[in-house]
């Protein structure tokens, strides 16, 4: 069907609009992006006072499937996905069975190619079964279709087999998104070092577990000259280190989380398993020099680390709890309040953090708005506030921090490869 999206502000860094425009779209495609489109029949979205934007891409989203379909399917990942405006997600392949061969990836495309809805694009594992060992057939994986390969919820501790995992991945073109954790200072640990844990009792995890990784990873990529992508960076640290290689000329792209920059870990003074994740929420200084990072450069992406888990492992102790939020939903609000506060320049840096840069890091053709690309986009009420409701989410799981909060920026209508997904805030 063909539609024609009218009058609204479009924000499309790639190709440098930043005003008013009509958008036309036809079997897919953008076809034309002019001042004043006539409307000859066409199906009509008035997008008046609302801004427009590439549909958000999300390059770490965990969808459970295969294997643990009561916490997320593809399906209600998708639709999670779409009501959050993302029209493109990546899935970390620590499901049951991983995404370590060839057929899990088939699987994965077969099934969302039923589905109809988002791109979902299948992320390898670097080692089989995730237990940083024994190499996966890395062109395999690419052949298959997988979009990047990543160990993510493990890190890849041997230093050897992760210089020969970026070897590998650099003669398929592949980037290796690092999850950065020295495990012989995490273990056991719960939430982040300092004078918080000590108060709650908790063990905690020092931020040098991060950014000893970091450090590791710059050094492999000076080495190796492979793509790198430093996942979830949470730490000051980190940042500084990232900027001073980036300075160096070392080609390396990393991304943080939307927790990252809105929580503290005071956010677990009350137990709140929800706030439980890994790497742990930090200090007011890290928040800040996180916030830093994203306005001058130094962190190219927002990802949103999806993490879905069932009730029965978040409404327990502490202790027992599983690390991870859901995030889909919420993370353009977030992003919005962490970064733009609504002003024009900062939504186009919210799309280039959210939508151009993941889909440049990891060769999607996704993130913008040109004649002739595919037509994913998003219209948004940016002034619009809203209340995050428990019985609302659409991901399977509930596990959020931010139930009860109020947020800014109403997603209205979705459109993936010229299907309307989401109309008035609702899922067709
Ligand atoms: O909080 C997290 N949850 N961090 C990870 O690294 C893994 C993820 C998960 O899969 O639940
Ligand atoms: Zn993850």
């Amino acid at each position: 069907m063909n539609i024609l999206v009218k009058g609204g502000h479009v924000v499309d860094p790639a190709n440098n609009r930043d005003g008013i425009f009509d958008i036309l779209i036809e079997k897919g495609k953008i076809s034309r992006v002019e001042k004043d489109i006539k409307d000859e029949g066409y199906k009509a979205i008035d997008a008046r006072d609302k801004f427009v934007l590439p549909g958000l891409v999300d390059m770490h989203a965990h969808l459970r499937e295969p294997g643990r379909e009561d916490e997320e399917t593809l399906l209600s990942g998708s639709q999670a996905a779409a009501k959050g405006g993302f029209t493109s997600v990546c899935c970390m392949p620590n499901t049951t069975p991983p995404i370590d061969n060839q057929g899990v990836v088939e699987y994965i495309y077969a099934e969302n190619k039923k589905l109809g809805l988002i791109n979902i694009y299948p992320i390898g594992a670097v080692t089989r079964n995730r237990e940083g060992k024994e190499l996966t057939e890395i062109g395999e994986l690419k052949r298959a279709g997988a979009v990047a390969i990543s160990d993510d919820g493990n890190p890849v501790m041997d230093t050897e087999i992760m210089r020969r995992a970026l070897e590998y991945a650099k003669m398929f073109n592949l980037t290796i998104i690092s999850h950065c954790e020295d495990a012989s200072l995490t273990s056991g640990g719960l939430m982040n070092e300092g004078y918080t844990a000590a108060v709650l009792g908790l063990k905690g995890i020092p931020r040098q577990a991060e950014s000893i990784m970091v450090g590791r990873e710059i050094e492999l990529v000076r080495l190796t000259k492979a793509k790198v992508h430093i996942a979830h960076v949470s730490t000051k640290e980190s940042v500084g280190l990232i900027r001073r290689a980036k300075k160096e000329g070392i080609g390396l792209t990393c991304e943080t989380c939307p927790h990252y920059f809105t929580l503290t870990e005071e956010a677990v003074l009350d137990y709140n398993t929800n706030c439980k994740v890994n790497p742990p929420l930090r200090t007011k200084e890290d928040v800040e020099a996180i916030k830093e990072g994203l306005k001058d450069g130094t962190i190219d992406v927002i990802a949103t680390d999806h993490a879905p888990h069932a009730d029965f492992e978040k409404d327990i102790e502490f202790e027992q709890a599983s690390f991870g939020m859901i995030g889909l939903e919420t993370a353009l609000s977030l992003a919005i309040k962490g970064l733009a506060e609504t002003k024009t320049g900062g939504l186009s840096l919210v799309v280039e953090k959210m939508s151009l840069n993941p889909s440049r890091i990891l060769g999607l053709n996704k993130g913008t708005l040109g004649m002739g690309e595919d037509a994913d986009l998003l219209i948004l009420d940016p002034k619009k506030e809203w209340i995050l409701e428990r019985e609302k989410i659409l991901s399977k799981s509930r596990n959020s921090p931010y139930i009860g909060w109020t947020l800014r920026g109403v997603i209205l209508n979705v459109v993936c490869g010229g299907r309307a997904l989401l109309t008035n805030g609702k899922i067709n």
